[in-house]
């Protein structure tokens, strides 16, 4: 069962039990109270489950031994137990129907919370997430109005502050992306291989205070993004000619540049975003190149030009001055071509395939995952986050539950991983904090 255990150092020296709610159907039943062991380091303090109630190993004597009970039986003298309860009666008026002769009857294996678990196919951790964080250079944290429960970090203070909360429920990994002053964009985005630039300087502020220790289990696992948009003038991921045109083979160089600088600064995951065509093998050698070989690259391989995005857009002011990403993002009508993007990413080298959207796009990550034995992401974006929080507050729908759902169902389409707004809130409800 997904919440059962999940072997994530646990942060909260607090955290004595923890209750984790079995997501039977989406509807936490049943509450299964598991002892949080502590074990050897503080960094290394890992949850061990042992039953709560366990046989002592002593048996009663009622002084009665087991053949008198046998012979008893086989004469006659039953013991009495509760008998059966009395078929429970329907409401007056309900039709008398004969039974309909039916072999299969699927209802049978949903009859109680306890059978519902048992055949879960899908479970849901913490560890299936990765927490998306917006950074900016200020002190505060500015709330993302289109994204209620979003904010932009402090680069120094509220990110570090966030990711300590995320790893407290079990979550850790986070994927960063920059607000960059308007001051520092061009046409080129040549910030974004700036060594001291924001995100560089943000991953060796979480390196220094969570260090890649074998011997602490390497704490936390940092994504970039890789793409020149928050570096653009003109928004876009790659570099724009004078004719509109988005020139591949040029933005894929400063790409390169990009995911270097990201590595040099101890990224564990590169993850191009930009669509550019070879991208993923020019990254792979130039990584290489620089004795990065252990970077991962996670693949945006599928990723369509959705209007799902524009809550992100507004949260980075990341909008492209004119024009639109449908040269380089896919045809949200096409499901072919997801398969071009594939091979291609899977030969030049990508360790992840990530698909984007995630709900609207379940039958891609179903596709990737049959096709591909690679681990598949799933990102659920921005404007998917923003409809649930906005249907929650309406009170059109009841937003935990849908969150939850959602969640499962990416899983269930086949996304190993998952990009989402909700990691914390959903990390929490799975660890049964009552929020
Ligand atoms: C751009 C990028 C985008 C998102 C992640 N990286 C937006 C875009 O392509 O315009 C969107 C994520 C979201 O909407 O949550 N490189």
């Amino acid at each position: 069962m997904a919440s059962s255990v999940f072997h994530a150092p646990c942060g909260a020296p607090s955290i004595k039990q923890l209750e984790c709610q079995k997501y039977v159907g989406l509807r936490p039943s049943v509450t299964l109270r598991f002892n949080c062991v502590k074990t050897k380091t503080v960094t290394t303090r890992r949850l061990v489950v042992t039953a709560s109630k366990s046989h002592d190993g002593t048996t009663k004597k009622l002084g009665i031994s087991d053949a008198e009970c046998e012979a008893a039986v086989v004469a006659g003298n039953i013991p009495e137990a509760p008998p059966v309860p009395p078929k429970p009666a329907a409401p007056a008026g309900t039709p008398v129907v004969p039974s309909l002769p039916l072999s299969r009857r699927p209802r049978r294996n949903r009859k109680s919370p306890a059978m519902r678990a048992s055949f879960q196919e899908t479970n849901l951790s913490p560890e299936n997430f990765v927490y998306p964080l917006f950074i900016h250079e200020g002190e505060e944290d500015t709330p993302i109005g289109a994204m209620p429960g979003c904010y932009r970090l402090g680069w120094r203070h509220g990110l570090v502050q966030e990711v300590a909360k995320a790893r407290d429920v079990g979550v850790n990994s986070v994927v960063l992306f920059p607000k960059v002053p308007d001051a520092l964009k061009s046409p080129t985005g040549d910030e974004a291989y700036n060594d001291n630039g924001l995100v560089p300087r943000t991953i060796r502020l979480l390196k220094d205070r969570y260090p890649d220790l074998v011997s602490q289990n390497y704490l936390l696992v940092i994504y970039t993004d890789v793409a020149l948009d928050p570096y653009s003038s003109d928004g876009h991921d790659g570099i724009v000619r004078e004719d509109g045109v988005i020139m591949n083979d040029e933005t894929v160089h400063q790409l390169c540049k990009q995911a270097v600088s990201q590595a040099r600064a101890g990224a564990d995951v590169v993850s191009p975003s930009d669509m550019m065509d070879g991208r993923v093998g020019a990254i792979r050698a130039a990584l290489d190149a620089e004795g990065f070989q252990h970077v991962s690259i996670m693949s945006y391989t599928a990723k369509y030009a959705s209007s799902f995005y524009g809550p992100f857009r507004e949260a980075l002011e990341s909008n492209p001055r004119f024009g639109d990403k449908k040269t380089y993002q896919m045809n949200p009508a096409n499901y072919r071509e997801a398969l071009v993007e594939a091979q291609a990413d899977e030969s030049e080298g990508a360790d992840i395939l990530l698909v984007k959207p995630g709900l609207p796009y379940l039958d891609v990550i179903r596709l990737l995952r049959d096709k591909y034995p690679l681990p598949i992401a799933a990102y659920q974006v921005s404007g998917e986050y923003s409809m649930i929080k906005a249907g929650g507050a309406l009170k059109m729908i009841d937003e935990q539950r849908v969150m939850m759902e959602s969640l499962m169902c990416l899983r269930r389409a086949g996304a190993d991983i998952i990009l989402t707004y909700f990691a914390l809130q959903a990390a929490r409800c799975l660890c049964g904090e009552k929020r």
